[in-house]
């Protein structure tokens, strides 16, 4: 799991795992690009195994093979991207096809990239939400595994919606490992089908 910031998607999805609701499933390694990440401070309290590669300054592809690395040392199946705010290189996105998964805080292709809520908040959207896609080579364009939606209500500002959207994301990407973990489905052209 690489993240960067306060790590609530790696929280709910270890809590998830611990209930027994993600069979098979299990955190190899959490990786951290920044050492002032919150969510490292959470690995130590919940005893999940951390690494941190700082990545500020360092060429994209040398940093993301120190990453590639320790995953594989880790013997990892699934690179999970949770709040990581740093793009892949195409190094890495190779090193893993269709193995590795993002959480977008809107419904893509509607407002990718950075402060998706505000940016839906200020568009005038009346429905947003999450998506769970696997990672390609572009910004928040891989195959779509599983979409929450969610009215915007008109006492919102980006602060609750972004709360709302986050309660969602918290259920979504678990939902969504369970199914890839699973492996019963497929992907034709830009579709995710589950097989039952
Ligand atoms: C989440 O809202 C996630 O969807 C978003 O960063 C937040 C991380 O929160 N990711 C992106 O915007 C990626 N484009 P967390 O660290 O509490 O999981």
């Amino acid at each position: 799991m690489l993240i960067s910031g306060r790590g609530s998607n790696m929280i709910a999805i270890a809590n998830n795992i611990r209930s027994g609701a993600l069979p098979g499933v299990e955190i190899a390694i959490v990786i951290s690009n920044t050492a002032s990440a919150c969510g490292l401070a959470v690995c130590r309290e919940l005893g999940l195994p951390s690494a941190v590669f700082l990545s500020k300054g360092r060429p994209r592809a040398e940093h993301d093979a120190d990453v590639i690395a320790c995953l594989r040392q880790h013997n990892v199946d699934l690179v999970i991207l949770a709040g990581y705010m740093r793009l892949l290189s195409p190094e890495f996105i190779a090193a893993f096809p269709n193995r590795i998964l993002n959480i977008h805080p809107s419904l893509l292709p509607a407002f990718p990239g950075l402060d998706a809520q505000q940016q839906a908040f200020d568009y005038g959207v009346k429905v947003t939400g999450c998506t769970v896609h696997f990672v390609d080579e572009h910004l928040d364009h891989g195959v779509i595994i599983v979409q929450r939606a969610i009215p915007v209500l008109d006492t919102d500002d980006a602060k609750t919606l972004s709360a709302r959207i986050l309660k969602e994301e918290h259920e979504a990407y678990s939902e969504a490992i369970a199914r890839v973990a699973s492996g019963d489905y497929e992907i034709q052209g830009r579709r995710y089908i589950k097989r039952n």
